[in-house]
């Protein structure tokens, strides 16, 4: 039986990375605090805080696979030289955001930004979490991600608000021509577990098939039945109107800032290379729209709009 260790596995992508190596029959050992949430079903929870030293003291036995989710530095740096000689195959969920330029097309032979420390900001955090993998590692450079658990609320926000008020225009960048891949999280997940074990050395963006912001939106608008149609805004009147790109609050997702349009942009062509074979968007919005109706269109959201924020700007933007 393949002994699997997931250091995370209590939030949303490593939860689902050891849900599936659970399933294919492997004997799966999460590590984490617990704060984030529980382990899967079948899964066993060793408790440790990788910012201590005794971090992996509890962690018994040897495994075949090592599949990681951090983004400190030091955390990757602790677990290689606690579990180095005791680990087989160590597999890295990295992140597009390490490019140095993320304006234009991402190959996995573009520039990387420098390492930082624990304390660096998130791209060049990842970059030195990747420096630190020991060789032979297989590192997954993520894009966007969506699907149903999304705890950046990014995926479901347009889904959520045509499905629940679809008479009603709704509020979008006006950027339908912006490249943008979105990667359903499940079948991320499902490919990491395939690619730890196969166990091929190097770098591979894991992005989603090449799609617009319009696309995303018609999609969008097909799943959640919206009749009402949209109003396009001009991205620098948004911005004045104290809009921003991505995510956070009073944002419009998927809208990208001219500095990160490269992360719409990710070059799937070794991903293909190595099995990676997303599910139709309109599968992944589909699930996304049935998990708001969950979680309740109007609780408080880490990205997009506030029902109020959107009539206000749509008012502004009539006069
Ligand atoms: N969302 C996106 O669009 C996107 C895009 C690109 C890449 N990514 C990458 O995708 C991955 C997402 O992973 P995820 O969804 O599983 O969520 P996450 O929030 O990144 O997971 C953090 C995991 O590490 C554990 N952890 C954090 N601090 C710890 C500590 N001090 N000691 C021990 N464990 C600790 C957490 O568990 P406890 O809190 O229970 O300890 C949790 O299981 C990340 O690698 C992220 O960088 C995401």
């Amino acid at each position: 039986m393949t002994r699997t260790l997931v250091l995370g596995g209590t939030a949303w992508l490593g939860r689902l990375v050891a849900a599936d190596a659970r399933d294919r029959g492997h004997d799966v050992t999460c590590l984490a605090r617990g704060e984030s949430g529980s382990v899967p079903d079948g899964v066993r929870l060793v408790h440790g805080d990788r910012a201590r030293p005794d971090a992996y003291a509890a962690l018994d036995g040897e495994w075949d696979l090592v599949l990681d989710v951090a983004r400190v530095p030091s955390h990757v740096r602790g677990a290689v030289a606690a579990l180095g000689r005791r680990a087989g195959h160590w597999t890295f969920v990295s992140s597009g955001s390490v490019y140095a330029d993320q304006s234009g097309p991402l190959d996995e032979s573009s520039p990387l930004l420098p390492p930082g420390e624990d304390e660096a900001p998130y791209g060049e955090a990842k970059s030195a979490c990747e420096q630190a993998l020991p060789s032979g590692a297989t590192i997954v450079r993520a894009g966007l991600l969506a699907g149903p658990g999304d705890p950046s609320d990014r995926s479901g926000y347009y889904v959520a608000r045509m499905a629940a008020v679809p008479d009603e225009p709704v509020l979008v960048p006006d950027v339908a021509d912006q490249p943008m891949q979105v990667l359903d999280v499940r079948d991320l997940a499902g490919w990491l577990v395939d690619l730890a074990v196969a166990g091929e050395p190097g770098a591979v963006n894991a992005a989603g098939a090449p799609s617009t912001v319009g696309e995303l939106v018609e999609l969008s608008v097909r799943v959640a039945r919206h009749r009402a149609g949209t109003v396009a805004a001009p991205a620098e009147r948004l911005r004045e109107l104290g809009v921003q790109e991505w995510a956070g609050d009073r944002s419009l997702p998927w809208w990208l800032p001219p500095t990160h349009v490269g992360l719409g942009r990710m070059s799937v062509t070794e991903a293909s290379r190595r099995g990676l074979r997303p599910r139709p968007l309109e599968a992944t919005l589909a699930d996304v729209l049935d998990d708001e109706a969950r979680r309740g269109p109007d609780r408080p959201r880490r990205a997009g709009l506030s029902r109020a924020e959107e009539a206000d700007l749509l008012g502004r933007l009539a006069r």
